[in-house]
């Protein structure tokens, strides 16, 4: 299976270890993910259907015009790329400040390919605040065309939803596989600044096993000298392992020190080998 280079950039995106992750998973009938982000995971899914979700209005727009029209999303991207190699960051500045008014999706796709080592970050009033990273001019926009136009293809079978993640897993059934990948435990979601609350996130894995939904769940594990330790209640889980998934995008900006982060896997279901390339 080929590898897919990321066409939404997400920070705590599971790219360097979706093939190996998707590797282990026993696919049923539809593929379900709640917490999309950069849905490094997408185009490894064995299922004939998926639906995935999340939280951020204008990140679901953007996987529904990946989906239905290709071809703009990437005209769209080389309109603003093509103005700001001609007139700069004040192009960005523009840019941004225009998205925070109408959310258009390919401001947004813009704005993640062209701002500080792609990180998405929203202030307490959810305007879009990050600033232009001089140092990069911005993926040329043949390059990004090849790509949307390969996960284009890949996420056909995908519906896209813009929700909480309980409004998606309610619609999990008998034989369904869902991936987890939520935020960290007691952390305050970017986009709605609420605590993610863990409670109500177990109840959604007892609801899944009682079901009869596999799961896989990625959660806590450690960044640097930090810990994260919120390690879902032993009976909700059958299988447990921890998988490096690279480095910390956060840390870099604050001191440019690079550290690793380890993260650990959760299955209600002992792991598969399907025969991945890895
Ligand atoms: C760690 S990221 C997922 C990264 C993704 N697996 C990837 O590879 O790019 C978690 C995502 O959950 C979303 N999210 C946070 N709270 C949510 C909620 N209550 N319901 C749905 N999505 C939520 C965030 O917007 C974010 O995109």
């Amino acid at each position: 299976m080929k590898s897919y280079p990321a066409v939404i950039k997400w920070s705590g995106s599971k790219r360097p270890v979706a093939k190996q992750l998707a590797s282990y998973i026993s696919y049923g009938e539809t593929y379900f993910e709640p917490f999309v982000g950069g849905g490094a995971m997408l185009p490894y899914s064995l299922c004939d259907k998926g639906m995935a979700g999340d939280i951020i209005p204008e990140l679901i727009d953007l996987w529904n015009a990946i989906k239905n029209e290709p071809y703009l999303v990437a005209d769209e991207y080389q309109i603003r790329w093509e103005d700001l190699q001609l007139n700069g960051p004040d192009v960005y500045y523009k840019i941004r400040d225009r998205f925070n008014k109408s959310r258009n999706c390919h401001d947004f796709l813009f704005l993640t390919r062209t701002c500080v080592n792609g990180m998405i970050r929203y202030n307490s009033e959810g305007n879009f605040n990050n600033s232009f990273h001089l140092s990069r001019p911005g993926i040329n926009p043949d390059s990004l065309r090849n790509i949307i136009e390969q996960w284009s293809a890949a996420i056909a079978k995908f519906t896209f939803r813009n929700c909480d993640y309980r409004e998606l897993l309610s619609e999990v059934k008998k034989g369904d596989f869902v991936f987890l990948d939520p935020p960290y435990g007691g952390t305050k979601d970017r986009y709605t600044h609420t605590p993610f609350c863990l409670s109500d996130f177990y109840s959604e894995l007892e609801r899944l096993n009682s079901i009869g939904a596999n799961w896989m769940l990625t959660f806590d594990g450690t960044a640097g000298d930090r810990q994260y330790a919120y390690a879902p209640p032993q009976d909700l889980y059958r299988h447990k392992f921890e998988i490096y998934t690279g480095n910390s995008s956060f840390k870099k900006v604050m001191d440019s020190k690079k550290e690793t982060i380890q993260e650990s896997v959760y299955l209600n279901f002992k792991p598969c080998h399907n025969l991945f390339d890895l």
